[in-house]
């Protein structure tokens, strides 16, 4: 039962699944916290694995899927629309980076995303009439919360997800501090506008990896991998809870 742009069978994927954007990174994350992982769908290079986590504490043995996003908004949804729609698949957790914006956040910081204000149009169509709220889901958020035990370089809030990585619009960086906005992004509003309309569940948790306001030293390859590893407790955490 393949779908568009998945290769995968009916049962092949658990009830939930970890999204990064980058492949190279769902293949990473699947080989560091899954046992027996099986690679369940790579149509386009998107590659999605299934196995056991086999991490500490009560959630080992317990089964996880990891599957990339690709970038920006439009990618996100079609993924999630098919993996909750014709997969069965009950709650979606990004773990992804984002610029950060906020004086509050620093680089290496873990943004839990509970809101994620947007540029795209896509939720603008889902009730007519309406600016749509796209919000995490409530239960995903507070086990990310509580997994983060009072962890200072965690912050929970509002993002920003944006259809432009290079086009600023004059203005829009100080309105978004003026606001509160955390950081920035491009797949949260579109992953929370398609779990709440099949009726599924959503969260976002982000590595801030560079700041767009702070000055900031480059990171290396390296160092980005060991700091996604924090955003990964939390992500593991609520997809598991
Ligand atoms: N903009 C959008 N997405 C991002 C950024 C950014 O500056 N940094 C990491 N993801």
């Amino acid at each position: 039962m393949a779908t568009p742009h998945i290769s995968a069978e009916p049962g092949d994927f658990a009830p939930a699944v970890l999204m990064p954007g980058d492949p190279k990174r769902a293949e990473r994350m699947a080989a560091q916290i899954l046992d027996d992982a099986k690679l369940v769908t790579q149509v386009r290079g998107i590659v999605g694995f299934t196995g056991r986590y086999n991490g500490p504490g009560a959630n080992q043995g317990k089964p996880l899927s990891v599957m990339a996003s690709g970038m920006g908004m439009p990618s996100i949804c079609i993924y999630a629309t098919e993996l909750f729609g014709q997969y069965g698949v009950e709650r979606i957790i990004r773990v992804g980076t984002a610029g950060g914006v906020s004086e509050r956040v620093d680089i290496g910081d873990v943004i839990i995303g509970v809101g994620a204000h947007t540029t795209s149009s896509m939720n603008e169509l889902r009730i007519p009439g309406t600016h749509f709220s796209a919000v995490a889901d409530f239960g995903l958020a507070a086990a990310a919360w509580a997994a983060a035990a009072g962890d200072p370089h965690v912050v929970a809030g509002a993002v920003i997800s944006s259809d432009h990585f290079y086009f600023k619009i004059p203005g829009q960086l100080d309105a978004m501090r003026a606001h509160g906005v955390l950081g920035v992004e491009m797949e949260a509003a579109g992953l929370y506008g398609v779990a709440a309309n099949l009726g599924k569940q959503a969260l976002t948790v982000l590595t801030i990896s560079d700041h767009l306001t702070k000055p900031s030293a480059d990171m290396t390859a390296q160092e980005r991998e060991t700091i996604f590893q924090g955003a990964l407790k939390l992500a593991v955490a609520a997809a598991l809870s």
